[in-house]
């Protein structure tokens, strides 16, 4: 237990180091390591003060959040904080790289903060479905007032140190050895008359009348349906209301109430599945990654523009190609007007803008890119076109070099195949608006090599991305999902329901938009050729809807053309019904003889949802993800799947495959084979098991 925290004294001083790699997280270890060695200092007549620190690259990550759902492990967090705060000898934390949830717990029960420039403290329990459960919400609005503590803890984002310090969260920021600086603090704190000042004992400022209401309204939407953000908000203004104890009291059933939400679970599922994912296990860890110094981007249009800023806001240089001079400039220009556009909406600044667009040069003859060390090629999605530029590249550009596609359908073994260095093709499939969205698809072709995949994970995480590893396949693991999921809903509109009643239940769910006004924001057009291209080998006997291409026949290509599944007021991105649509979909029922009948909100969301896991299930059985929780990773990041949901895979188990599984087979029976439930499925359900024990 005590290599967990090491105990050492120092000029009368006892020092207290936490040390459990990789983020000194708070286990049941840590926890009694800490109660005891702070008892050990207090009993000790030679020690005046107590420092707490961490060892290694930060202070401390918080709980352990893998005890999560575990049977509990005296002492609490709570307990130990208690321990400290009541300690009559000053006891000071020393801070240095992140102090994150009861990372920054702790130090909020010891007397004194000092912080090295690099520490960043955060209660970031929000965006795992908690409340900081061990005094966050109770001791922060006593330091910095219920106003600040509502910015830190809704947002969960990290404070930096100077702001910590102008915030009145730590007491100094040191320069130099953040310990002995620490140790000299808490001997000056030492030689001061009487106890030290606890944060519990400090008033709480009350504020402005109708704060907490306002607060709840501002939430509202964006934490729609979410628990944990209402209680943070609940616990906090308690503080204006409750003695410190209460307060607590109350902070802790909140927070168990949230610790056993499946929304929690779902959220705390993804915050692992997220790290998971890099996990490659014929990847290691140690595989060498190339250097990626410079980066070209073929083709400046939605996606080719998308990626050049993201790259470039990473700090690498990038060029971009187009080989007509017009549309390269016409492309540049919609660059620097949306980096213009962050600047204005405050998410870059100026320097940071300027930077950005210094990084990105724009060329028009591919000898240009001849040095880079990854090209990413973004052009129309087109086999022909997409070969004749690889074959190009692969003579043009330096042996070596990773030649990546963004295609979104597209054989990578086919693109890779007209080359001469098929281990370094890759598909790097990047999400919409590609400088925002968080996921990459990292295709891995038969031949990529293992250095090839290392090195694109790696740029990815250097853009701030989520990369996850899948198969090829057509439409790899999202897009394939998602083309069963909108083809579900699209069937709905011809049994009898409406865009608006199957987005209002998709919606509800918890995404951010259903199926037909996500249509409407990428473009109908999109998946229009996309369906025109597949037309020659879709089977005659299967079943197809012809209510968007009738739409599309009819020049509604969506919100560019204000009309698409609804219609769009000038100026305006709200969704309006449109009779004209309605008209299309009833005329198409009445072709394909439906007899058209109210569907309830159940069967759209059962319809819909158990289509994509049951394709999930496909994929995975068909080794195109390495993992079911991958899948949640893309549907999380790439389709706004609800975070609190935890993913699909991880969805379908909590309401248990036997479920989903009998709900198919009832459904199969009235509808045929679109909704045969996968082998894999059908086995699992049998077994009374779960995706998650694969
Ligand atoms: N409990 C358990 N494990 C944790 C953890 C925690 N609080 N914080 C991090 N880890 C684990 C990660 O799962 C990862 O494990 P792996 O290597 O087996 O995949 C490892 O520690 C490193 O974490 P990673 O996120 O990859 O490192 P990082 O340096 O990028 O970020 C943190 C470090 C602490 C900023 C980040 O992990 C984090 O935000 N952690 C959660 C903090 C939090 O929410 N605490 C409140 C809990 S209620
Ligand atoms: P786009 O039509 O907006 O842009 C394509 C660009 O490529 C155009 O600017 C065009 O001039 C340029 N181009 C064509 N031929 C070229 C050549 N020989 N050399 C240089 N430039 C050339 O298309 P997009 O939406 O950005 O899609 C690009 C790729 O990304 C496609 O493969 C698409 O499937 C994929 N993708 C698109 C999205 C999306 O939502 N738009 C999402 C993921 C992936």
């Amino acid at each position: 237990m005590r290599d967990l925290v090491e105990y050492a004294t120092r000029d009368g001083v006892g020092v207290i180091t936490l040390n459990n790699p990789p983020v000194n997280a708070l286990g049941a270890g840590v926890r009694q390591g800490v109660a005891d060695l702070v008892e050990r200092a207090r009993a000790d007549g030679g020690v005046q003060a107590i420092v707490l620190t961490g060892a290694g690259r930060c202070f401390c990550g918080g709980a352990d959040i893998r005890e999560f759902g575990q049977p509990p492990i005296p002492p609490s967090l709570p307990e130990v904080i208690d321990i400290i705060e009541s300690c009559p000898k000053p006891v000071v934390a020393a801070l240095h790289g992140v102090a994150y949830g009861g990372g920054f717990e702790l130090p909020l029960g010891c007397h004194f903060r000092i912080a090295a420039p690099s520490a960043r403290v955060a209660l970031p329990e929000v965006t795992l479905g908690l409340i900081p459960g061990a005094g966050g919400t109770q001791r922060l609005p006593r330091l910095i007032g219920v106003e600040a503590t509502v910015g830190v803890i809704l947002s969960g984002k990290p404070v930096a140190a100077t702001s910590a310090l102008s915030m009145g969260i730590v007491d100094e920021i040191v320069d130099g050895d953040l310990v002995d600086a620490a140790i000299a603090f808490a001997l000056a704190c030492a030689e001061k008359e009487g106890p030290p000042i606890r944060v519990r004992d400090l008033e709480v400022a009350k504020p402005e009348p109708g704060f907490f209401e306002d607060e709840r309204k501002k939430i509202a939407r964006r934490a729609r349906g979410l628990i944990a953000p209402r209680h943070c908000i609940e616990s906090i203004e308690n503080t204006t209301k409750l003695p410190f104890d209460e307060g607590l009291k109350k902070e802790r059933a909140l927070f168990l109430e949230c610790r056993e939400s499946e929304q929690s679970k779902g959220q705390r599922h993804i915050f692992f599945a997220e790290r998971e994912a890099a996990k490659i296990p014929d990847v290691p860890r140690d595989t060498p990654a190339l250097a990626i110094q410079s980066v070209a981007v073929i083709g400046c249009g939605t996606m080719g523009a998308g990626i050049a800023m993201c790259v470039a806001d990473a700090g690498i240089p990038v060029r971009i190609l187009e080989t007509d001079a017009d549309v390269l400039e016409k492309g540049l220009a919609r660059i620097t007007k949306s980096c213009e556009g962050s600047v204005k909406r405050g998410r870059l600044s100026e320097a940071d803008k300027d930077a950005c667009l210094g990084l990105i040069q724009g060329v028009t003859d591919i000898a240009d890119i001849k040095d880079a060390d990854i090209v990413i090629e973004a052009v129309f999605e087109d086999m022909d076109l997409k070969k004749e530029i690889f074959a190009k590249l692969d003579t043009v550009c330096r042996p070596g070099a990773i030649l990546a596609t963004n295609t979104s359908t597209l054989d990578v073994n086919e693109i890779a195949a007209v080359t001469n260095r098929a281990e370094q093709v890759i598909g790097t499939h990047f999400f919409s608006p590609a400088n925002i969205m968080r996921l990459v698809e990292i295709v891995r072709g038969a031949e990529t090599s293992a250095q090839t995949i290392a090195t694109v994970m790696a740029m990815a995480r250097r853009l701030k991305k989520v990369g996850v590893l899948v198969g090829t396949c057509d439409g790899f693991v999202g897009n394939r999902m998602y083309h069963h999921y909108t083809r579900q809903a699209h069937f709905l509109l011809e049994e009898g329901a409406l865009p608006s009643q199957v987005d209002k239940v998709i919606y509800d769910f918890g995404f951010a938009m259903g199926p037909f006004a996500v249509g409407d924001v990428a473009g109908l057009d999109v998946s229009w050729r996309i369906r025109q291209r597949r037309a020659e080998t879709r089977p005659a006997d299967e079943r197809y809807s012809p209510i968007a291409d009738r739409l599309c026949e009819m020049g509604r290509f969506g919100q560019k053309t204000r009309a698409g599944w609804y219609a769009y007021e000038d100026g305006s991105r709200a969704p309006i019904a449109d009779a004209v649509v309605e008209d299309v979909i009833l005329g198409v029922s009445k072709e394909l003889g439906f007899d058209r009948r109210a569907i309830d909100n159940d069967e759209i969301q059962e319809r819909c949802l158990y289509t994509l896991i049951n394709e999930g299930a496909k994929i995975l059985d068909e080794g195109l993800a390495l993992r079911s929780s991958d899948i949640d990773v893309i549907w999380i990041y790439g389709y706004g799947f609800p975070a609190h949901r935890g993913g699909p895979m991880f969805y379908a188990d909590q309401v248990g495959l036997k479920t989903v599984y009998e709900a198919l087979c009832r459904l199969a029976e009235v509808h045929g084979d679109l909704f045969v439930p996968s082998p894999l499925l059908e086995r699992l359900a049998l077994e009374a098991k779960g995706f998650k024990d694969l």
